[in-house]
C-alpha cells in the first residue's frame, strides 16, 4: 500500500501521545489524591488537643481555655480558637436541628486538603455538645503532600521524558531494523558478494521500506547478472580470438620464410575481417546488455525492410529458395530499423545457411491489432528441443563438435564460415530494446521427426515506453 509507513507512523505517534495524555492524568490525580489527607498521626493529635480543650473548658471555665490557647497557638506555631455555633431561627422550627448537625466554621479532619493553596485551612474539631467547636489552622508539621511538588515534577516532565524516549526506541528500530540489513547487505555487496539479497518481501512487513529493498534485490539481481553475463562474454570472447590469432601467427611465418605469400597474405585479411566482425559484435551486445537502450525513434514500413533483406539473402545465397510472404505494406512505430534489420537479418540468414540447398525458407508476416507477426520457417535439421533457449546466449553454437575441432580445422580462405553464436544473442537484445519478443521452436512431419526450426518473433505496431 502506498504511504504505509505514513499511516504506521501516524498510528505509532498518535497512540503515544494519547497513552501519554492519560497516563499524565491518572498519575496525578492518583498522586494528588494519595497525598490530600491528614496522616491518622495528626488527626490523633488535633483530636486529643479537641478533647484537651473540651476537658479545660468544663472544668476550668474560659480564662483557663484562653490562656491554654495561647500556649497551643505559640506551640504549633498557629491560630487556634473554641467557637460556639448559634444559630437563631426566624423561620421553620426544624431549621436550628439540621443546621446544628453539619455545622462546619472549618473542615473536617477527613476531608480532602487542597494542596494547590498556599495556605493551610482551619480545622474544625466539634466538641461532644456539637454546638461548640475548637477550630485551629492545620499547623504546618502537619500538613500533607510533602512529596506533592516532586511528584508533580515527576509526572510532568520525568514521565513525558521516559515515555517519549520509549516511543522513538520502537520507531527508531521499527525504521532501523530494515535500514540495517539493507546497509548490509550492501557493504557486501560492495565487497563482491553479488549473491547478497535482503528478501524483504518473505517478511511480513509491507511498506516503504519493504519496497526499497526490493529495489535493492532487484538492482542486486540485474547487476550480478550482468557481471557474470560481462565475465562470461569476456572469457568467451577471449577463447574465439585465440584461433584467429594463432592462424595469423602462422601466415606470418609463411610471410617471412617467403612461403606462398599470397596465401599468406589472404589468410591474413581474412583472419583480420573475422576478428573485426567478433569485436565487433561482442561489443555491440556488450553495449545492448548494459546500456539497455531503448529505440524507440523510427516509423518505417516493415515490409519493405524484409524484402531488402530478403533480396540481399537471395542474392548472397542465390542456389536457396527464399519465399517470402509479406503484406503491401506494414508501417511500425517507435521503433529502429536499423536494430530490427540486423535481427531479422540475422535470423534469415541463419535459416538460410542450415537449409539444405533443394530446401527452402519461408518469410513470412502476419499483423493482429496490436502486433506484427514474423516468422521464419527453414528445412534444416533444428535444434534440439533442450537448446531451444540455449541458442539465444552468447557464443553458443550447438555443432559443439565444430568448437572442439576449431583449433585443429583448416578452414580455407573464402569459405563461409559459421560465425561464433552472436547472431541470435544480438537478434534477441535487438529485438527486446524495440519491446518485441522472439522464440525459436521445431517444426515437426506426422511422423514427429524435425522438418526444420521456426523463429517467431512478435513487435508491437506500436512500441509503448514507459
Ligand atoms: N535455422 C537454424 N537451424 C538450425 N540451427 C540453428 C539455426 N539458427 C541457429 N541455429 C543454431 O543456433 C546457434 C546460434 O546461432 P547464432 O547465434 O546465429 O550463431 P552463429 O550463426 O554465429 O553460429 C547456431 O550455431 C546453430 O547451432
Ligand atoms: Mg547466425
Amino acid at each position: 500500500m502506498k504511504n504505509r509507513l505514513l499511516i504506521k507512523l501516524c498510528c505509532i505517534i498518535g497512540a503515544g501521545t494519547v497513552l501519554l495524555f492519560w497516563m499524565i492524568d491518572i498519575l496525578s490525580n492518583q498522586a494528588e489524591q494519595s497525598m490530600s489527607f491528614i496522616d491518622e498521626q495528626y488527626k490523633q493529635e488535633l483530636q486529643d488537643y479537641a478533647k484537651q480543650a473540651e476537658d479545660i473548658y468544663s472544668k476550668h471555665g474560659k480564662d483557663a481555655l484562653d490562656i491554654w490557647l495561647e500556649e497551643l497557638q505559640e506551640k504549633e506555631q498557629t491560630w487556634a480558637a473554641v467557637a460556639a455555633s448559634n444559630v437563631v431561627t426566624v423561620s421553620n422550627s426544624d431549621l436550628r436541628e439540621k443546621y446544628v448537625e453539619g455545622i462546619k466554621l472549618g473542615r473536617s479532619l477527613d476531608w480532602m486538603i487542597h494542596l494547590y493553596f498556599d495556605y493551610n485551612p482551619i480545622m474544625d474539631i466539634p466538641f461532644t455538645d456539637k454546638n461548640t467547636h475548637f477550630l485551629i489552622q492545620l499547623p504546618q508539621r502537619m500538613r500533607p503532600g510533602k512529596y506533592y511538588t516532586h511528584a508533580g515534577l515527576a509526572i510532568k516532565f520525568a514521565l513525558p521524558l521516559i515515555l517519549l524516549s520509549l516511543l522513538s526506541l520502537v520507531l527508531y528500530q521499527h525504521l532501523m531494523s530494515p535500514l540495517r540489513r539493507l546497509e548490509n547487505a550492501t557493504k557486501q555487496f560492495s565487497e563482491g558478494n553479488f549473491d547478497v539479497r535482503i528478501n524483504a518481501s518473505l517478511d511480513s512487513r509491507d511498506d516503504e521500506l519493504t519496497a526499497l529493498a526490493d529495489t535493492f534485490d532487484h538492482m542486486a539481481d540485474r547487476t550480478s547478472k550482468l557481471i557474470a553475463s560481462q565475465r562470461q562474454m569476456l572469457s568467451d570472447l577471449s577463447h574465439e580470438l585465440r584461433t584467429p590469432l594463432t592462424r595469423m601467427d602462422m601466415a606470418v611465418d609463411f610471410l617471412e620464410h617467403q612461403l606462398d605469400p599470397k596465401k599468406a597474405a589472404d589468410r591474413l585479411r581474412y583472419e583480420a575481417a573475422n576478428m573485426r566482425e567478433l569485436v565487433e559484435d561482442a561489443l555491440t551486445l556488450a553495449y545492448l546488455d548494459t546500456e539497455r537502450p531503448k529505440l524507440n525513434n523510427e516509423t518505417f514500413d516493415l515490409a519493405e525492410l524484409i524484402n531488402v533483406i530478403c533480396e540481399d539473402s537471395r542474392f548472397e545465397y542465390s542456389n536457396h529458395t527464399l519465399i517470402a510472404n509479406l503484406p503491401e505494406q506494414a508501417v511500425i512505430k517507435n521503433s529502429s530499423q536499423r536494430a530490427l534489420g540486423q535481427a531479422i537479418e540475422n535470423v534469415i540468414r541463419n535459416a538460410l545457411h542450415h537449409t539444405p540447398l533443394t530446401k527452402q525458407v519461408t518469410v513470412f508476416l502476419s499483423k493482429t491489432d496490436t502486433l506484427y507477426s514474423l516468422i521464419i520457417e527453414d528445412e534444416g535439421q533444428g535444434v534440439p528441443e533442450e537448446l531451444l533457449e540455449e541458442i539465444f546466449k552468447p557464443f553458443f553454437r550447438v555443432d559443439k563438435a565444430r568448437t572442439l575441432s576449431d583449433a585443429q580445422r583448416e578452414l580455407k580462405v573464402g569459405q563461409k564460415r559459421n560465425g561464433f553464436g552472436l547472431g541470435l544473442a544480438l537478434a534477441q537484445r535487438q529485438i527486446e530494446a524495440v519491446k518485441g519478443n522472439i522464440k525459436a521452436s521445431n517444426h515437426y512431419s506426422h511422423e514427429g521427426k524435425i522438418l526444420g526450426l521456426k523463429i517467431s518473433i512478435e513487435l508491437p505496431i506500436v512500441s509503448e515506453y514507459a
